[in-house]
């Protein structure tokens, strides 16, 4: 699916917010469970600590301060919020949603509120499903959340996938606006490709006690990841009409720094225009997008009229891109 937003209301984002846990992993903190050392996941991934829920947070512990964070900034008190959607392969539990559990915190009483099942692709997922909705004006206010707390699903004796993973939240605030800022999507799936990256112990297909795990098989990941990246990218911004040369903020999903490399190069973007964070944070699934955004306002590059790129790639596998116009000044 790819689309320009040229029909119905412009749309931005109006607030961000984001949170890590307190707690900082470093890579060698985990050579404890895994043979593994500091310097082969520096060298392999570009991780040097990642943060690690404690073990009474959950997400919506994490996804609350987000919440409240990107309201506060868009000037929008919970009760006007009437569409909340979480991104996450890590609700607090399958039912309630963690989308209708924070509505309930945040004293959304109007809002549609649910968690959106898209891997790491969730939040560009939860971005297009919530400009839709506020385009034809079936909503005003929206809060789209983007988190997971991997560290809960991880195999800590599986030193392929241990290093790779963090937890952490952010959350944007979407409204009408007077001028463009959202030019278009695009999205897409491969369930073919499903098992290069699953958690197949998880719901109503049964699986032996071990299978409860995230599973994947790095290299094949690691292939279309490099692939999906550029041509997602690729994608929408020829569907908008413009190209990587207009682009000024490029946040890539954050999984390993040579799959962002990799897509820099062949996309052609300078370097000083790319965020990473992946370094801190490791893969934080869902929340590395809006974890990126809010390094990028906190470094002053999320300025109005700037043109920034986001894609995010994942479980599914799945694929997302958003193209966006900034319109709100951040300080
Ligand atoms: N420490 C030390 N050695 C390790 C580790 C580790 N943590 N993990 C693997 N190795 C070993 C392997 O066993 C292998 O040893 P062998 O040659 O004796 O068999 C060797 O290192 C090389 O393994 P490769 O898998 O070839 O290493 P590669 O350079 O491909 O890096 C990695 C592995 C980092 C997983 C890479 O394939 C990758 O980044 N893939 C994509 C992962 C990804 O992006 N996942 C998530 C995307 S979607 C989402 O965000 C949910």
């Amino acid at each position: 699916m790819i689309g320009a937003a040229q029909e119905g209301l412009n749309v931005s984002i109006t607030g961000l917010g984001c949170k890590v846990p307190d707690r900082v992993v470093t890579n060698e903190d985990l050579t404890q469970y895994v043979d593994t050392t500091d310097q082969w996941i520096r060298e392999r991934t570009g991780i040097r600590e990642r943060r690690m829920a404690s073990e009474e947070e959950a997400l919506s512990d994490l996804a609350l301060p987000a919440c409240r964070d990107a309201l506060a900034q868009a000037g929008v008190e919970g009760k006007d919020v009437d569409l909340l959607i979480v991104a996450t392969v890590t609700p607090d539990m399958a039912f309630p949603s963690t989308g209708a559990i924070l509505a309930d915190q945040l004293g959304a009483v109007d809002a549609a509120a649910y968690d959106l099942s898209a891997g790491c692709t969730g939040f560009m997922y939860a971005l297009a499903q919530a400009y839709g909705m506020l385009a034809a004006g079936l909503a005003e206010r929206a809060l789209v959340v983007g988190g997971d707390v991997l560290s809960r699903i991880l195999d800590w004796t599986d030193r392929s996938t241990l290093v790779l993973f963090g937890d952490g939240v952010g959350a944007v605030v979407l409204e009408a606006v007077p001028e463009r800022g959202f030019l278009g999507f695009e999205l897409g799936a491969d369930g073919g490709g499903g098992e290069s990256l699953w958690l197949p112990g998880s719901g109503s297909r049964i699986f032996d006690e071990s299978e409860r795990f995230v599973k994947m098989n790095g290299r094949e990941v690691y292939k279309f990841a490099t692939r999906i990246l550029v041509q997602s990218a690729e994608d929408v911004l020829r569907r908008c009409g413009v190209t990587i040369g207009d682009v000024d903020v490029y946040v890539p999903h954050q999984a390993n720094i040579r799959i962002i490399d990799h897509a820099t190069k062949k996309l052609g973007v300078p370097s000083e225009r790319v965020v990473i964070n992946v370094d801190r944070y490791g893969n934080t699934s869902s929340g590395s997008i809006p974890l990126a955004l809010a390094d990028a306002a906190q470094d002053g590059r999320l300025r109005p009229g700037k043109l920034v790129l986001m894609t995010g790639m994942g479980a599914g596998l799945t694929w997302g891109s958003a193209l966006i116009r900034w319109t709100k000044e951040m300080s």
